[in-house]
């Protein structure tokens, strides 16, 4: 049996809990998590949005509902470290206790990623360890695999790797091209990340080696 290595209390953070979600793009998984904290599926709330694109549609969707939303530069932060320390900051100021990254489009520092163990949560359109990095859908499609699907997984410092909180298995039919397949993940996609986070604001659950073990 593996050792014990973290064991999150219950309610795991105070609630609501308080999420910071950090995106690049449309931010349609941004939407149903904060669909979610407003339908009272979540016990969270979104203290705040930040985007690493100020272009991104996320953004302008999250100052839609009226919530804090940041686009940052990295350019004008001086690079990856300094962009890192500003959400850093925001993070703190916001006080969010978990961060969400809801199509990220950038790789996190291993120093980063250390300064919030077990608090930070991915979305991942592939059943892990398939097919991580850029293009699952396009990877799965180019493998002939036949079930695909979704994994929301804690954040490590490699890409994809860390240890899953859930899964869901979705079909690949033959015909399929990306743009099909990523169609019929993306609800799903939707519907896991609300359920995973909100198992994790619940607490009780342990992490076993890599294994994250629910009561
Ligand atoms: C999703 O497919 C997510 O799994 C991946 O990036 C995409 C983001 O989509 N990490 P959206 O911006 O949430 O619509």
């Amino acid at each position: 049996m593996s050792a014990t290595l973290f064991r999150a209390p219950a309610p795991y953070v105070p609630l609501p809990a308080r999420i910071a979600v950090l995106l690049s793009g449309r931010g349609s998984n941004f939407e149903a998590l904060a669909a979610a904290c407003s339908a009272g599926r979540l016990p969270a709330e979104i203290s705040l949005v930040i985007s690493d694109r100020s272009d991104a549609p996320g953004l302008a969707r999250a100052r839609e509902r009226g919530l804090f939303a940041a686009g940052l530069s990295v350019k004008e932060l001086g690079g990856k470290a300094g962009l890192e320390a500003r959400i850093s900051e925001l993070i703190a100021e916001r006080r969010a206790d978990l961060v969400c990254l809801a199509g990220f489009m950038r790789i996190l520092s291993p120093d980063f990623v250390s300064r919030f163990p077990f608090r930070i949560l991915n979305i991942h359109p592939s059943l892990l360890p398939s097919f991580p990095g850029l293009h699952a859908q396009q990877q799965a499609v180019n493998y002939g695999v036949r079930w695909s699907g979704v994994t929301v997984h804690f954040v490590d410092s490699g890409t994809d790797t860390g240890p899953v909180i859930d899964q869901r298995a979705v079909p690949v039919f033959s015909g399929d091209d990306p743009d099909s397949l990523a169609a019929r993940i993306l609800p799903v996609e939707h519907e896991l990340y609300a359920e995973a986070l909100a198992k994790v604001i619940k607490g009780g659950w342990k992490v076993e080696g890599r294994v994250v073990v629910f009561p």
